[in-house]
């Protein structure tokens, strides 16, 4: 399995300076989160999907969301077609609190599998010990999600799809 290190490193870069000091509910630098999904990403690599693409969507997948680039900022460093996965991936403010998670995963549906895989990722690594502060609800309604994930985006790759339905089964018990 092949990846391109040097572009690897200029992406990490570019969402290191966008997301600044910004932290993870847990408290680490966001960064870790971020290179977190994109090993995922890269430990899946099988010669069955463009690992670089996906890569740079994983390192990217929150900076729209969560640092306010632009779409237009991102197409111009890297390309229209990661600035619309990342943007496919970026929850959108103007749906409805409850309806924006079916909305992400509408529109993944619409952007190439590498896309989907990122967010099957990002769940991955998002299933880590719940945030102390969370309580039994919260768990429960993060799982459940993460179980509309799995159904809707498990197609794009079987490893992936099968680490999911293994840290929902273990999440919070
Ligand atoms: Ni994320």
């Amino acid at each position: 399995m092949s990846w391109n290190q040097e572009l690897f490193k200029q992406t990490l870069d570019f969402a290191a300076r966008a997301h600044g000091d910004q932290k993870t509910k847990t408290g680490v630098p966001y960064v870790v989160h971020l290179v977190k999904v994109a090993t995922e990403v890269l430990c899946a690599a099988d010669g069955s999907f463009d690992v670089d693409f996906a890569m740079q969507c994983a390192l990217l997948h929150d900076c729209m969301e969560d640092a306010g680039v632009s779409h237009q900022a991102l197409a111009q460093a890297f390309g229209a077609r990661v600035a619309d996965g990342v943007r496919a991936l970026s929850k959108d403010d103007a749906v409805g609190r409850g309806n924006r998670m079916d909305d992400v995963l509408r529109r993944i549906r619409t952007q190439p599998r590498e896309v989907w895989l990122v967010k099957l990722a990002d769940r991955i690594t998002n299933l880590e010990p719940p945030p102390p502060q969370w309580d039994d609800a919260k768990v429960a309604e993060y799982r459940e999600e993460a179980g509309r994930i799995y159904e809707a985006l498990h197609g794009c790759h079987a490893g992936l799809a099968a680490r999911l339905q293994q840290k929902i089964a273990a999440y919070g018990v």
